[in-house]
């Protein structure tokens, strides 16, 4: 008989068995969100519940997430907390804009992440993780520790700025990455002051220092658009044909104002690679601690190197390298929280019949965290088991109980280009090299803007083969 081995649990906190005091929501919400949630979150289909005075609608169930996501979508606006948080950081970029010109945006930059355009960034991402893997040459068949944590973060990084931005973003230090790392930390948090909803003019504590980080950060994003500007005026046929230049050359009465380009390229950096990175890294992780998964990746890898596909069709040729990252996506999704607020009255009544009332100004909380995690939709929920999305199994997968990328209007305009260049990513690394966990190998998810490993995620990186 075939045995298989016990899938890896990775770890999680233990749902809630009592509701938290008011003092222990401040502290939890300020420390990691993750670990608010009990076990109603995890077990039901939706909760309507009060939270510091909001009247607050957790949904799990796959019907009523299409319902306010897609079905009746234009009733339901961002949150006001995301809002308060990201807004004063990204203004009127595509994650935040709203109305109309979000409307405007997104018609203007969905024609670079079609699947198809995506597909044509292959080559880069392919070349960029080959001269990140080198990175690791001489560390041996005995190995190296690095923080995969950090490694994964300058990868994807390197491959948003080269396909993006051709490699001209304008930096002011050694590691723009750290500047990037700086600005969202500083920046990007929930303040008592936002639970408490005092408005946007009421310092927060939480992010003195930021706002400087911020200007000088906006700064170079200036510095980065004149430059390109300045190419574009001098010889318009030697300028690279990338996002940049598509972005620039919306400016206009009827495409997009200057600010709100400034907006777009400081969102593009910030939502296109800490996302990818974390899952990256979550991948590694987990695979690590699943022989079986790990061998099987290897051999499809080697496999398709070796019969020299083309980059572009890795993602379709690599189906357990991709199942691998799914599962990490489920487990520990980068977005752990996907939040609306309903504009008007609105209700959904279940296949059952059961009534759920969506009163105007209500906080719908739609968490990909607990939803990929439930009780009621998925088996064996808190293992990882990268099986569930492979070709064969994938059908039973409902498309809204899986939202790693959100859904509707709003879904991820990256998903295609995430997808493709974690794919690659993993190809070019687990090609050459193992990645082991050691005795400091210890992580914890938590929520800062994204699920992150909590003190990094030190790893033994070895040579598969000697050289
Ligand atoms: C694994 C990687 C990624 C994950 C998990 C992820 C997740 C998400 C989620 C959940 C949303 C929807 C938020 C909502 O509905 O409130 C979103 C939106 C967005 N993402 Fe991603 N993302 C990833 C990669 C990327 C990349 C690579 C880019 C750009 C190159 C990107 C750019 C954006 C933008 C601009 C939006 C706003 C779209 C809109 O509102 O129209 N993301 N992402």
């Amino acid at each position: 008989m075939d045995m298989q081995p016990e899938p890896f649990v990775p770890p999680a906190p233990v749902p809630r068995t009592a509701p938290p005091s008011r003092l222990e929501i401040i502290r939890t919400v300020m420390r990691n969100p993750l670990e608010l949630w009990g076990v109603p979150s995890y077990t039901l289909p939706w909760i309507a519940t009060k939270f510091f005075n909001e009247r607050t609608l957790i949904v799990n169930d796959p019907g009523l997430i299409r319902h306010v996501l897609v079905d009746n979508a234009p009733n339901y606006r961002m949150s006001v907390i995301r809002q308060l948080i990201l807004r004063p950081i990204l203004r009127d970029g595509l994650l935040t804009a709203e109305g109309d010109v979000w409307k405007r945006s997104r018609k203007a930059m969905a024609p670079v992440f079609t699947p198809r355009h995506s597909q044509g960034f292959a080559g880069q991402m392919l070349r960029k993780a080959e001269e990140y893997a080198e990175k690791y040459a001489g560390c041996g068949t005995t190995g190296a520790t690095a923080d995969i944590s950090v490694d994964m973060t300058e990868l994807t990084f390197e491959i948003l700025s080269d396909t993006l931005f051709s490699g001209e973003i304008v930096s002011a230090s050694e590691k723009f990455s750290d500047d990037v790392d700086q600005l969202l930390h500083r920046m990007g948090r929930v303040d008592p002051m936002d639970l408490l909803r005092a408005p946007a003019w009421v310092p927060r504590l939480t992010r003195i220092g930021g706002q400087k980080v911020l200007d000088k950060f906006r700064g170079i994003v200036r510095q980065t658009m004149d430059q390109r500007r300045a190419r574009m005026a001098s010889d318009r046929s030697k300028v690279p044909n990338d996002f940049l230049t598509l972005l620039l050359d919306l400016a206009g009465p009827d495409g997009l104002t200057n600010e709100e380009i400034e907006d777009n390229i400081l969102t593009f950096i910030g939502a296109g690679h800490e996302t990818t990175a974390r899952a990256l890294a979550w991948t590694l992780y987990c695979v690590s601690n699943s022989p079986q998964v790990r061998e099987r990746m290897e051999a499809e890898i080697d496999r398709v190197l070796a019969s020299g596909a083309n980059p572009v069709e890795w993602l379709d040729l690599m189906p357990h390298t991709r199942a691998s990252f799914e599962e990490a996506l489920r487990l520990y999704p980068p977005a752990p929280s996907i939040n609306r607020a309903a504009i008007e009255d609105d209700a959904w009544t279940a296949p059952d019949g059961t009534r759920v009332e969506i009163p105007a100004g209500i906080t719908v909380l739609i968490m990909p965290w607990t939803l990929h995690r439930h009780e009621l939709y998925w088996d064996r929920p808190r293992a990882f088991m990268p099986e569930r999305f492979l070709p064969e199994n994938r059908a039973r997968i409902n498309r809204f109980q899986f939202l790693p990328f959100g859904v509707g209007p709003r879904v991820c305009i990256g998903a295609t280009f995430a997808l493709q260049e974690a794919v690659i990513g993993l190809g070019v690394l687990m090609h050459r090299y193992r990645f082991d966990m050691t005795p400091e190998t210890n992580p914890w998810p938590i929520q800062k803007l994204t699920t992150q490993p909590q003190h990094g995620l030190p790893m033994r990186v070895s040579e598969r083969r000697a050289t």
